[in-house]
């Protein structure tokens, strides 16, 4: 295949593991300076320049956008993106992972274990938000900072609110989160390449300090990661949108909690830690996948008048339960079920045979004037299951 990687630091380390691990495998591979391209909507195809000149034909393009140039940065993948280009990091999913506060959103409602986190703009929600992640000792993060800068641990609430206040009156927003003793400077990071985990380490913060970041110091170890790990790890990366990712999870009481999802992770500690050819599973996961570039499953299914994609609920009591899809019905109202998700598991391209359960989710093409009576009322909120110990609780309830 033909590659480009996308990055303004050809000699930087992972740039170049991943540049010759493409030649070693007989790819032709060019590293492309991120700002150099021209992005062309002047003729009757999306197109690109490069350095002034039109871009030649890629199969596959790797993005290594750093944080200061993310929005050109992710317009150039977008712009691959149109071109049918395949990327394992889509344009959407890195401007997801960038933004602190939009991965925790996004991650939020798939039952990943992730710290306590809160985000308030007016000076008067300060306090009541610091008890909701558990109050003092708490960590306050700027929403874009990278390699631990802008993380923040307040030993007390009066210290906290400070903090907050000047930060936001120099226009910074930052997010407040329970901060994980437990966990005692250390944290996992797993290197996911498509669907598995293809190498992980922990770091340890030097010293007194919090941060395990390897910019702050921190020592770095191979480790062997179970399964709870292992799978909270893909399916962030997977829920992001991204197929290369480093997922940063602490080690709470309870199992993994994801505190961030990576696009462009660094290789060089992953690499010396496990001594695993971790730019050589990158290439050959995107030259097994070069077929299959990404697109908008929304856009291109609605663009036919009337039809489009939803998500039909079959309540406990349904006409459908026990039925197969095939005596369901639901293909002679020109309704096809893309997937099925069963409890936690979902099951692609379900067979007509299969028998439908109370509880079942489908996702599902079709006309929406048919779809709209299946539609589920509005989700309700659970009662809500509070992520902080007891203790926190009973504490923060009295005052
Ligand atoms: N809620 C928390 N509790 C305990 N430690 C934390 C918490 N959040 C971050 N840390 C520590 O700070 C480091 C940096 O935080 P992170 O959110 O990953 O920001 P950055 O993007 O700057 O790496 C983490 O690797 C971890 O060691
Ligand atoms: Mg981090």
């Amino acid at each position: 295949m033909k590659l480009a990687i996308l990055s303004r630091s050809p000699g930087a380390y992972s740039t170049a593991r991943l540049k010759s691990a493409a030649l070693e495998r007989g790819h032709e591979c060019r590293v492309l300076n991120t700002l150099r391209f021209a992005i062309d909507l002047s003729g009757e195809e999306p197109d690109m320049q490069f350095r002034g000149k039109q871009l030649s034909d890629y199969d596959a393009v790797l993005p290594r956008i750093g944080a200061s140039v993310t929005y050109f940065g992710t317009a150039v993948v977008r712009q691959f993106e149109q071109m049918d280009v395949y990327t394992p990091n889509t344009a959407n999913g890195i401007a997801n992972s960038r933004d602190k506060l939009r991965a925790t959103q996004i991650l939020s409602r798939h039952e990943i274990g992730m710290p306590a986190t809160t985000f308030v703009r007016d000076k008067a929600d300060v306090l009541s938000a610091i008890d909701l992640v558990g109050g003092a000792p708490v960590v306050i993060k700027l929403l874009e900072g990278t390699q631990g800068i802008g993380v923040i641990l307040a030993p007390d609430k009066k210290v906290a609110e400070a903090i907050i206040e000047t930060l936001q009156s120099t226009k910074q927003n930052v997010l407040i989160q329970q901060f994980i003793a437990e966990s005692k400077g250390r944290d996992i990071r797993a290197l996911v390449v498509g669907d598995r985990v293809v190498g992980a380490m922990r770091r340890t913060a030097q010293g007194d300090e919090f941060r395990s970041n390897v910019h702050r110091g921190g020592s770095v170890e191979a480790v062997e990661l179970d399964a709870e790990y292992e799978r909270t790890a893909v399916r962030a990366a997977q829920i992001m949108g991204l197929r290369v990712a480093g997922v940063d999870m602490l080690e709470g009481n309870d199992g993994p909690l994801v505190m961030e999802v990576n696009s462009s992770p660094g290789l060089e500690g992953i690499e010396r830690a496990t001594g695993l050819d971790i730019a050589g599973a990158i290439i050959d996961h995107i030259d097994n996948q070069v077929a299959f570039p990404e697109l908008d499953v929304r856009q291109r299914l609605t663009v036919s008048t009337g039809y489009g994609v939803a998500e039909l609920h079959i309540p406990e009591g349904s006409k459908f339960v026990g039925q197969t899809i095939d005596d369901s019905g639901l293909r002679e109202l020109d309704i096809t079920i893309l997937t099925l998700h069963r409890d936690r598991s979902v099951i692609p391209n379900p067979k007509t045979t299969r028998a439908l359960q109370a509880d079942d989710r489908l996702t599902c093409f079709g006309k929406l004037e048919e779809m709209r009576g299946m539609i589920p009322t509005r989700r309700k909120r659970r009662d809500k299951v509070r992520k902080l110990p007891k203790e926190v609780l009973e504490a923060n309830s009295e005052a």
